[in-house]
């Protein structure tokens, strides 16, 4: 899947690109299917919810489960990236986020970027994150939202917040959002937020301003993110444990397009297990 000029002047705008249904039920079925089994497992890839057993993020299933690892691997998803990019990818980070009905807790306003440059020292913010949603996504169930062109400003001053969610992340003040809302058309458009059916395709700046509510409604959002990263923009230090922030950066090949829906064969690395060293981390820049 190429992008258009539209398309490519569209990202450059507003900072995001959006393909409703662009998987198809039976594509997102192989893929569902597979969460619950994941979802059960007491693993330390599993991040629940403060208070709860609800999973709020899943880390790294692209290393231990087929139907994931081919998703990893789709023309529809990296091909557009590529393109974006100019170069090859790899995965640097791989989540697959539950916002459960009724236990889904929000995701304060921040950057990706912000957290990939602080913490996993990535030079550049060249890597896209790509969201597709498992379920429908609607007004209810904690949409994403987003400050179109937002990624415009760059890396935005963040705090590190450890205490709101079980996850930490840098988010940004209330005032700068404000600001940001405002200078994005106020009440009238300053805040975006995609939905569609189970299927769709979100593709959005690293730097992009995002967050989400809560999840109050009878329904699951379940949504993969995956972040792609350019190969010469690696991250240079590995502060986090590797299944939040992959250390292989080797450039992504991908499968035909069916492959979601014919059984071609893949690696699964993490499959009889996550090595222990994918737990150590340092604070050491990493050797060149
Ligand atoms: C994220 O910002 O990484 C996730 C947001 C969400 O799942 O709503
Ligand atoms: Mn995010």
């Amino acid at each position: 899947m190429q992008l258009t000029a539209a398309q490519l002047e569209a990202f450059d705008r507003d900072g995001f690109l959006f393909f409703p249904g662009l998987f198809s039920p039976q594509e997102v079925k192989t893929l569902n299917s597979a969460v619950p089994e994941l979802y059960s497992r007491r693993e330390a890839y599993n991040v629940r919810e403060k208070g709860s057993d609800a999973v709020r993020t899943n880390f790294a299933a692209h290393m231990y489960s087929a139907p994931f690892a081919r998703l990893a691997r789709h023309p529809r998803m990296i091909k557009p990236v590529e393109q974006l990019f100019n170069e090859k990818l790899y995965m640097h980070q791989f989540k697959i986020n539950g916002k459960m009905a009724f236990e889904g807790d929000v995701w304060q306003w921040h950057q990706d970027y912000g957290t990939w440059l602080n913490d996993d020292l990535m030079p550049e913010p060249r890597a896209m994150n790509v969201a597709i949603f498992l379920d429908e996504v609607n007004e209810f169930n904690g949409p994403l939202m987003f400050i179109p062109a937002s990624h415009k400003k760059g890396v935005l001053e963040a705090g590190h917040d450890l205490t709101t969610t079980s996850y930490p992340l840098w988010t940004i003040d209330h005032a700068l959002i404000s600001q940001l809302v405002e200078r994005a058309g106020g009440r009238n458009g300053g805040i975006v937020s995609p939905q569609g059916p189970a299927g769709s395709m979100i593709l959005f700046h690293s730097c992009l301003v995002h967050a989400s509510t809560s999840n109050l409604s009878p329904w699951n959002r379940v949504s993969v993110y995956l972040s792609l990263c350019a190969v010469s923009n690696h991250i240079q230090r590995h502060k986090r444990p590797e299944y939040i922030a992959h250390r292989d950066f080797t450039p992504i090949d991908c499968l035909p397009d069916d492959c979601l829906t014919k059984d071609y064969p893949v690696d699964l690395p993490w499959g009889k297990g996550m090595p222990g060293s994918a737990l150590q981390t340092s604070l050491d820049r990493i050797a060149a």
